[in-house]
């Protein structure tokens, strides 16, 4: 059996530092940490995530603005709202939330972004910074996982370390993390022959594709540490990840569940993300 790696109470306690911290800020230097977030559309679950998102900075004590904008916005009123948010003296967080309707363009919106604010970590200029070994703001992601990692006592070094995916999001800041931390990395996708193989390898596997249930058993090695980063609906409507638990709890020696093992991660990294922005 598998240990449980519990992304609810690893994160409970990680915000719980970030309240902490966020309180000494404000008597020691009146700095409440500030974040702004952008949401344009209906995107139901973009609602929720954006929601999720306001809540957690009311928790640790951040000050927190929603901007939701209509489907229709234009690029130059997007942008013009990044250009004010930029200058906001009180916003040290701006995230926009993703995907845009499509007449948007992300990558200019992103790049609009001061890199100094860029709390989701997605602007080229951070990108280039987790690449050279510069970690002030991770990808949010990426980052929970190792944390996860950190506080399960799973260290990476000299570890086989397999990332299934590789999304700017997700799979290829993840693998310069684990990098970083010293594993030995591959990074796999849709046009690696014999995937189960490669996987079967890992000491520690990632995955971060999208397909519920896509890892099976015959995927796994024996006493692997396994981290399920999918976030899949069912038709019943239930969140499942893109591991099949059931069959791979019994053969790895620690494993996250979906839900509570990397999603709850995910806003706790952005907190710590705007908190680092507000302290610099
Ligand atoms: N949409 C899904 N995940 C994310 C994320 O981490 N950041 C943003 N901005 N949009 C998202």
């Amino acid at each position: 059996m598998a240990m449980l790696i519990d992304g609810k109470r690893i994160s409970a306690l990680v915000r719980e530092e970030i309240k902490e911290k966020t309180a000494a800020l404000k008597t020691e230097k009146g700095i409440v940490p500030g974040l702004a977030v952008i949401i344009v559309g209906e995107d139901p679950a973009s609602q929720v995530y954006v929601r999720n998102k306001a809540r957690a900075c009311e928790e640790v004590g951040f000050y927190s603005e929603v901007y939701r904008l209509p489907a229709e916005t234009t690029q130059e009123e997007l942008n013009a709202l990044v250009d004010s948010l930029n200058v906001n003296d009180a916003i040290h967080g701006i995230l926009v939330q993703l995907p845009l309707p499509k007449h948007l363009d992300e990558t200019d919106v992103l790049l609009r972004i001061n890199p100094d604010k860029d709390v989701d970590a997605f602007h080229p200029y951070n990108v280039g910074n987790i690449m050279i070994g510069d970690y002030r703001f991770l990808p949010c992601t990426p980052a929970g996982v190792m944390e996860l990692l950190k506080r399960s006592n799973i260290d990476p070094a000299g570890k086989k370390c397999v990332v299934i995916g590789r999304s700017n999001i997700v799979g290829k800041p993840m693998a310069m993390l684990l990098l970083h931390a010293n594993g030995t990395v591959t990074i796999c996708h849709s046009r690696t022959k014999d995937l189960a193989a490669v996987c079967r390898e890992a000491d520690i596997l990632v995955v971060a594709i999208g397909r519920a249930d896509f890892v099976g058993a015959d995927m796994v090695k024996p006493g692997a540490v396994v981290i399920d980063v999918g976030m899949n609906r069912r038709e019943d409507g239930k969140l499942t990840g893109d591991v099949n638990f059931s069959e791979v709890e019994p053969i790895a020696s620690a494993i996250t569940p979906v839900p509570g093992g990397v999603g709850p991660m995910t806003i706790t990294m952005l907190l710590q993300n705007t908190f680092t922005a507000a302290n610099k």
